[in-house]
């Protein structure tokens, strides 16, 4: 009994004084754990008289409650403590600047996009747009390439099964609108084309703008004047030069592909640089659509828009405009002029250059 009372008087102070949780989970051990001074005592119980076990056992009980009560009462005083303490040091300083917010870029493919589709609005091509994924007539058939015929095979192609694949050229926007409305037809297709192509100059996913007008007396020269205007203000010079050479599309007769001289092939060393395909709509995709061809013509083209924002902005690399690399958009993206909102939906009034 006397021990019991050491005990009890020893513990008590200890488990006051104890700072933290560790400290105060040691004492408990030291008592009540297995090997603990209250946890021998008992122990002792076993070979005491009835009588003696029976008023020894009521001490030891109270003295266990009152033990284990305080160390209870002093557990939850030093949780709070350390709840009060970690809450002071995390507490927000309201002060400090705000972390700069991330501003998104324009890429320079929807920037040209853009400018270019601006340019044609001015001079009254209307916006026609296809599916990325597109069936064979459309694609090829309707474009004067059956199938048996070689020109397939210059279009590498990534087909899902017989009748549908990626279209390899925005041409087949052409077919689609004259499906849907008869000419007067003068219209610009801008979209995503894809082929299995991959080196320095060729992506497997790349843009163009289709041009295509039809009426009763669009012709060759009417087309030379489009893209010699389009360039001009495309390019911010008067220093344009165009040239024809003839050439091979199945959906046009005569076909040409047009180069470009001027300021822009001197800048980098040349006197000419290979741009883009046109021609005279041939009479026989006319035909496939159900339009007269004796009634009506017109003349066609079809441009690379990548390159053509490579060249305005001096973008000497095609291979990185599609990474998705953060500092290679930093410096040739435009900072857009309106934020996107989500009710104005993404701004296509494009953005200016930054340094
Ligand atoms: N579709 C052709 C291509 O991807 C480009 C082209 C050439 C389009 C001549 C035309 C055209 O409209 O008349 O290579």
């Amino acid at each position: 009994m006397q021990q019991l009372d050491e005990i009890r008087a020893n513990t008590l102070p200890l488990i006051e004084k104890a700072e933290n949780l560790s400290a105060l989970d040691a004492v408990r051990v030291g008592v009540l754990g297995k090997n603990g001074s209250l946890t021998g005592l008992m122990k002792n119980m076993g070979v005491m008289s009835p009588e003696e076990r029976k008023t020894f056992g009521a001490t030891v009980n109270a003295v266990k409650n009152e033990i284990v009560s305080a160390l209870d009462a002093k557990k939850a005083a030093l949780e709070a403590k350390e709840m009060a303490d970690k809450l002071a040091a995390e507490s927000v300083d309201v002060t400090l600047p705000a972390r700069p917010v991330q501003q998104g870029r324009i890429h320079p493919t929807t920037q040209a996009m853009e400018e270019a589709l601006t340019i044609f609005a001015q001079m009254g091509f209307e916006l026609a747009e296809g599916p990325d994924v597109e069936d064979d007539w459309h694609n090829f058939e309707a474009l004067n390439l059956p199938k048996e015929h070689p020109a397939r095979q210059m279009q590498a192609t990534f087909f899902f099964d017989n009748k549908n694949m990626l279209r390899t050229q925005t041409s087949g926007v052409q077919i689609r609108t004259m499906e849907n409305q008869k000419p007067p037809i003068k219209i610009v297709c801008p979209g995503r084309t894809y082929r299995r192509d991959y080196d320095a100059t060729h992506l497997p996913e790349f843009h163009q703008i289709e041009g295509f007008v039809v009426d009763e007396k669009a012709n060759l020269a009417n087309l030379k004047s489009v893209l010699v205007e389009f360039f001009k203000l495309f390019f911010e010079t008067d220093d344009v030069q165009v040239r024809f050479r003839p050439s091979y599309f199945p959906f046009t007769e005569p076909s040409y592909e047009m180069d470009l001289g001027g300021v822009l092939a001197r800048n980098i060393g040349k006197e000419w640089i290979e741009l883009l395909g046109c021609g005279v709509v041939d009479p026989r995709v006319l035909q496939n659509c159900g339009i007269d061809p004796d009634k009506y013509q017109g003349f066609a083209f079809g441009v690379g828009l990548d390159r053509l924002a490579m060249m305005k902005y001096g973008i000497p690399d095609l291979r990185p405009m599609f990474e998705a690399d953060m500092k290679w958009i930093k410096h040739y993206g435009f900072v857009p002029l309106d934020i996107p909102t989500v009710t104005s939906g993404l701004s296509l009034n494009g953005g200016k250059k930054c340094d």
